[in-house]
């Protein structure tokens, strides 16, 4: 049995951990604040007991593991894990080693200052970039070293229980602020025949250069093939040595849109195709969630025989509710929120995490950022989808879950089809200092059903084509203890007049009747 895979089975993703179903829900550190076990002591982990995830992601650093070539120290990452496990929370280990959000700050001081061996990618005029070039197979070869290490250390840490889930394989890679690379090892490659395995994968039998068959898309397409097939020379050395599901996270295509605003040769949506054939050993591709447009990213990302798994999430409160659409509709995996210290940190306390020039440069709007009002939300929400995972993962298995989210502000509702009844969702009005509407409902029969979520009111329509009326027979609010219904009112008279959902997310059980 493998300590932790991402399988599929009956058409589901499942994510086994010591071969029992596990979903993560969970948050990820700051990329600075796993940087000293002290510092984490301090201003890390007593702000991490009250949150209601049971996973955290946090960053191991190449500079800081191999700061002598050939020397590794691993004390750090040995430290954290001793701390996730007295928490009784599972570990996402994200690989910031020759590419971090586009450039190459974590790589050791004797790579970052050779230049010659360890070569840049370059901009259209020769400018050399922050970018160490996926062409530079010295680099590559020297991150591949280390991520062997890595998994080594990991599968040791693992022996004695499987605290370490899963692996992120480097971090938003791709290159910025231009196209592509047009180093003098660039441009050669650029000017050669495109090679078969790439031709296949967009079902080319032509054969020339990328220009040739590319056309506009022919930097983009170029960078992408040079950096998933870098990728596959350090991911499949770390499965050799320990076979962990390993991720990869996106820096997705954003306004405006051009290969460079965002790092050209990413794992976006659009190359999926690319990454998941050049790229075998990485098991998942997946979106830092930034933006308001969920339903659509999350979609993008489940193409491909992709399952979800958000390791980025926004913070702020009123979006935090796509968390049911993401737990139901798309059977999430994971879903993390950024920065999750912050939460339960006294903002007094708070660590400069503010600064709108660093959100400006990563193209993230500041109220992304907000954390108002969240915390007991996030809470509220992940407690009640861990408590009913088995309910979910029961009615799934008979397609009998459904969800739904608010798109934007202007959307008055929608309607749920389950197998007797359509359901007419009705969204409260905005207040985004609230979450937004959105919700989850579970069918365990015909007639009865589980609904969570929150800011929305339902109403219950006959089938289409059908003339009948609807009635309740039990309505009920209360909660989940790992998966048995306790119920705390019984709802009827004034308070059963409407289905209503208010603005912190909760959960109602129904039976109802046709008369
Ligand atoms: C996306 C990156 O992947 C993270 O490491 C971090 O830089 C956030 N952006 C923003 O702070």
């Amino acid at each position: 049995m493998k300590r932790s895979e991402i399988i599929k089975k009956d058409g589901q993703w499942m994510w086994l951990v010591d071969g029992e179903p596990f979903v993560a829900y969970a948050g990820e550190l700051h990329n600075s604040n796993a940087s000293n076990l002290k510092h984490m002591d301090e201003h890390v982990w007593p702000y991490m007991k009250d949150l209601k995830i049971n996973t955290i992601l946090f960053p191991v650093y190449w500079e800081m593991v191999e700061k002598e070539e050939g020397v590794y120290d691993f004390s750090l990452l040995d430290g954290i894990i001793e701390k996730c496990r007295e928490l009784n929370k599972k570990a996402i280990v994200l690989w910031f080693g020759i590419w971090k959000n586009g450039t190459s700050t974590y790589v050791p001081k004797w790579v970052k200052t050779d230049t010659e061996n360890y070569f840049r990618a370059e901009e259209r005029h020769g400018k050399k970039t922050a970018t160490i070039s996926p062409l530079c197979n010295k680099a590559v070869d020297a991150d591949r070293r280390a991520f062997g290490k890595l998994m080594e250390h990991i599968k040791a840490i693992n022996t004695s229980e499987t605290t370490i889930a899963a692996v992120q394989v480097e971090n938003e890679i791709g290159l910025l602020n231009s196209d592509r690379d047009y180093s003098e090892a660039a441009e050669k490659k650029f000017r050669e025949e495109v090679p078969e395995d790439l031709r296949k994968i967009f079902d080319i039998d032509e054969r020339g250069n990328y220009e040739q068959l590319f056309g506009e898309d022919a930097p983009e397409v170029f960078m992408t093939y040079a950096y998933a097939s870098a990728i596959e020379r350090i991911a499949s050395h770390g499965k050799e040595i320990c076979d962990l599901p390993f991720l990869m996270n996106a820096w997705i295509e954003k306004y405006p849109w051009r290969p460079g605003t965002y790092p050209s040769g990413g794992p976006i949506a659009r190359y999926m195709n690319v990454w998941k054939k050049i790229a075998g050993s990485i098991d998942v591709m997946e979106p830092d969630v930034y933006v308001a447009e969920f339903d659509e990213v999350a979609s993008q990302f489940t193409t491909e025989n992709n399952p979800l798994m958000i390791p980025e999430y926004r913070r702020d409160v009123y979006h935090i509710s796509n968390a049911f659409h993401a737990y139901g509709k798309y059977n999430a995996l994971c879903m993390s929120v950024f920065g999750i210290e912050d939460l339960m940190t006294p903002p007094e306390l708070r660590l400069g995490i503010f600064n709108p020039a660093v959100l400006a440069t990563l193209n993230i709007n500041l109220e992304a950022w907000q954390i108002n009002g969240t915390p007991d939300v996030l809470n509220e929400t992940f407690d009640l989808l861990a408590n009913s995972q088995k309910t979910r993962e029961k009615a799934r298995k008979e397609g009998k879950v459904y969800s739904f989210a608010r798109n934007n502000e202007t959307e008055k509702g929608t309607v749920i089809e389950t197998e007797k009844y359509s359901f007419q969702i009705v969204y409260n009005p905005v207040n985004k200092d609230k979450p937004k509407a959105a919700g989850m409902i579970i069918e365990t029969d015909e007639d009865n059903f589980y609904i969570m979520g929150t800011s929305f009111k339902l109403m219950f329509l006959p089938k289409k084509g059908k003339d009948c009326n609807i009635g309740i027979l039990d309505y009920e609010e209360g909660h989940f203890e790992k998966d048995s219904w306790i119920c705390e009112r019984p709802l009827n008279g004034d308070e059963g007049v409407f289905v209503q959902f208010f603005d912190h997310p909760e959960t109602k059980r129904l039976e109802l009747y046709t008369y």
